[in-house]
């Protein structure tokens, strides 16, 4: 599946959300376009998963807009999400470890042969279709029967973003996919990234703590802060240093590092 780039796909307008008297986020504006990967960075309780549970239909906001190809949402569940290409592959991955990695692939969506009773499991097929849907991503993984859970961290990072792509998504929204990974794993994951964005159009929100991986594969870059968007800029407009340097706190940091110094 294809899209025509830099069409934008996801819009939010001064959203706020609450949670009865507690404001979690505040006037949030985001545009993700197809093709794009849109880095929301910032630190720990800032708001990066209530923002994407809204977008990807957990959670309803409050006040503002939300829209997908322009029109006005408010998702009921993350069906509702799914059904217009909104899918979210969250840390802790809905992958079965004892499973065969096709198996995992297809989950939820079997392609069987034959008309019940008689229906049977397709897996010369669903085979065939993981196979090719990996290699197309260069996603390499030896035994299509070996477990899902012997698979790298990296690799299930992978096969989960193969299979939301495979399944229709056209935003993908990834939550810290590369938290829980080394140097290496986090270098295919970032890569995959990349090529999901570039070849299959598809527009990737890419939640994140570490300003190095964002500037590796991110076009534009949000970095929140106590529930609110303290910096939104395109990749064009600032260098990797600026990012960390805003993402640690900037000013913030010097005067500590003054305070400390004293
Ligand atoms: N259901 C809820 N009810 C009340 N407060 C909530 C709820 N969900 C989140 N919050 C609060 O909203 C704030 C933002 O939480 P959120 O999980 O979105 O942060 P985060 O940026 O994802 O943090 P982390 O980096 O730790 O994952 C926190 O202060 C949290 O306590
Ligand atoms: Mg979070």
């Amino acid at each position: 599946m294809t899209q025509q780039k830099g069409h934008p796909l996801i819009r939010l307008t001064d959203v706020s959300k609450s949670f009865g008297p507690i404001d979690v986020l505040r006037g949030i504006n985001l545009d993700v376009a197809a093709g794009e990967v849109c880095c929301v960075l910032g630190d720990n309780g800032a708001g990066k998963s209530t923002l994407i549970n809204i977008i990807a239909g957990l959670h309803q906001h409050t006040s503002g807009r939300y829209t997908v190809d322009g029109h006005d949402v408010r998702f009921g569940s993350p069906r509702e999400a799914l059904d217009l290409g909104i899918s979210a592959v969250y840390q802790h991955l809905a992958l079965v470890p004892l499973l065969p990695v096709w198996r995992n692939f297809f989950l939820g969506s079997e392609l069987t042969r034959g008309v019940w009773p008689f229906a049977r499991l397709d897996k010369a097929q669903m085979k065939e279709i993981t196979d090719q849907a990996l290699q197309n991503m260069g996603i390499v993984v030896k035994d299509l029967e070996q477990p899902v859970g012997t698979l790298s961290g990296g690799q299930r990072q992978c096969v989960a973003i193969a299979r939301a792509i495979h399944f229709g998504a056209r935003v993908l929204i990834l939550d810290e996919p590369t938290a829980a990974l080394g140097v290496k794993q986090s270098g295919v994951v970032l890569k995959y990234i990349s090529r999901a964005a570039q070849e299959s159009g598809v527009g990737v929100v890419f939640i994140t703590h570490n300003p190095h991986h964002a500037y590796m594969v991110g076009d534009s870059f949000a970095i929140l802060s106590r529930g609110e968007i303290d910096l939104r800029a395109r990749r064009e407009e600032l260098s990797v240093d600026d990012l960390i340097y805003r993402m640690a706190g900037g000013a913030e940091l010097e005067s500590l590092q003054h305070e400390m110094g004293r």
